[in-house]
């Protein structure tokens, strides 16, 4: 038969979704699965977005141009302006979600075998995309007991090396929930200047930023025109993680003349999604207001029905919507397998991810998982409930 690649066998399986034939099964058996395992929001997609794509009037569902039609990216530029984030239309490429971004963003700068530092835990696709271009992960130790703040700069500068490329973060934090603050994004600014790298920032959940702390963007460093690029997305600012549309964002016009090669590649982002995001950015404020109000109320529901639970430690997130938990169990992924297949509460599971897939440093995050609070919170305090009995129970 013939070989798969060497490639394709160490591609990562995501943690968010490995376990999902196990879930399956769970609902065969007749069980309800509350679903922290995952950042799909349950708040519903701006009326004005849904409205654009019902009322369009093409007749030819045709590409566009491979940098995303010029009226959305000049409507992008708005939207950044209004953040206080100076870029130009032409700064930016739509690309297929934000996960594509971040493909482009690896192949634009990034060789086979080149070295990108990211701070760990980080989001598991990092893994796969770095795998995908050949690269290799040099994770840095974010530490649950200092709520993943920003490992001490001193910490990256030893592991860069001649071919270190760039230092990927993500702010707010998947699955961390920290928010860097605009002095440890100064202190990245001045360590990718002294080595001449690359400072990637995943910011899809820039608007998701709580307790009255605001979000600065790498883009907003000034002096940093030439090293920053920026991973956008509609996913999870307007609950629209179906519509697959994100950017990529730089000043460095050669990141964008080289990114515009592999946009041509796969010719055009979605038509029909790139409309339905043109319109999401006349979203009113008030649904903004909404939407942080309701998440900050699950967080506060959630990190305190989790500080109940005897030996579970658990770090504050202050943006995003996702948190790292530490349990007392030797091995969460068996743990999480066993919830969906041997446990219930009243014919209740929960699904977790595993954490150890957010780690590249093997053997790291073993007894910790990643729970999303996407779900309202009656759900959340259901849920907690749930992982309190199993973990009564539960021997590893
Ligand atoms: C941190 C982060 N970056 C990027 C993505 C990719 O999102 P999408 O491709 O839907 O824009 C996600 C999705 O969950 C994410 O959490």
């Amino acid at each position: 038969m013939p070989k798969i690649s060497k490639k394709g066998i160490s591609m990562p399986e995501s943690p968010i979704r490995k376990l999902a034939p196990f879930a399956e099964k769970a609902y065969k058996q007749g069980k309800t699965v509350f679903h922290l395992n995952i950042g799909q929001p349950d708040i519903k997609t701006p009326k004005v977005a849904m409205d654009a794509v019902k009322i369009h009037s093409l007749e030819i569902l045709a590409y566009t141009r491979s940098e995303g039609s010029e009226g959305y990216r000049q409507k992008i530029a708005g939207y950044y302006a209004k953040n206080d984030i100076h870029v130009k239309h032409d700064d930016i490429i739509v690309t297929t979600g934000g996960s594509e971004a971040l493909l482009f963003a690896f192949g634009t700068i990034m060789d086979v075998d080149d070295e990108v530092i990211i701070p760990e835990p980080f989001y598991a696709n990092y893994n796969g995309f770095s795998t995908a271009s050949g690269v290799k992960v040099v994770p840095v130790i974010s530490k649950i007991e200092d709520n993943f703040a920003l490992p001490p700069i001193e910490e990256f500068e030893k592991l860069i090396t001649p071919k270190t490329k760039a230092i990927l973060i993500c702010n707010p934090g998947n699955p961390t929930g920290y928010l860097y603050s605009r002095e440890e994004i100064k202190k990245l600014a001045a360590i990718v200047k002294k080595h001449d790298l690359f400072l990637i920032a995943d910011e899809v959940y820039r608007e998701f930023a709580y307790d009255g702390a605001k979000h600065y963007s790498i883009l907003q460093e000034e002096g940093l025109e030439d090293y920053a690029i920026v991973i956008d997305s509609v996913s999870k600012r307007y609950s629209m993680c179906g519509a697959r549309i994100g950017c990529l964002v730089s000043k460095n016009k050669a990141v964008i003349k080289t990114a515009l090669k592999f946009a041509q590649a796969r010719l055009s982002p979605p038509t029909l999604a790139q409309i339905a995001s043109e319109a999401a950015l006349d979203t009113p404020q008030s649904y903004f207001d909404d939407v942080i109000e309701e998440y900050v109320g699950r967080r506060n529901v959630l990190i305190q029905e989790l500080n109940k639970i005897e030996g579970i430690q658990v770090a504050n997130p202050k943006g995003a919507f996702y948190c790292i938990a530490q349990l007392p169990v030797k091995n969460s992924d068996t743990f999480a397998q066993w919830l969906l297949e041997s446990f219930d509460v009243d014919g209740e599971t929960i699904m977790v991810a595993p954490a150890a897939g957010f780690y590249s440093t093997p053997g790291v995050g073993l007894n910790q998982i990643r729970i999303a609070y996407v779900l309202n919170k009656e759900s959340l305090v259901k849920a907690v409930n749930i992982l309190k009995e199993a973990l009564k129970i539960y021997k590893d």
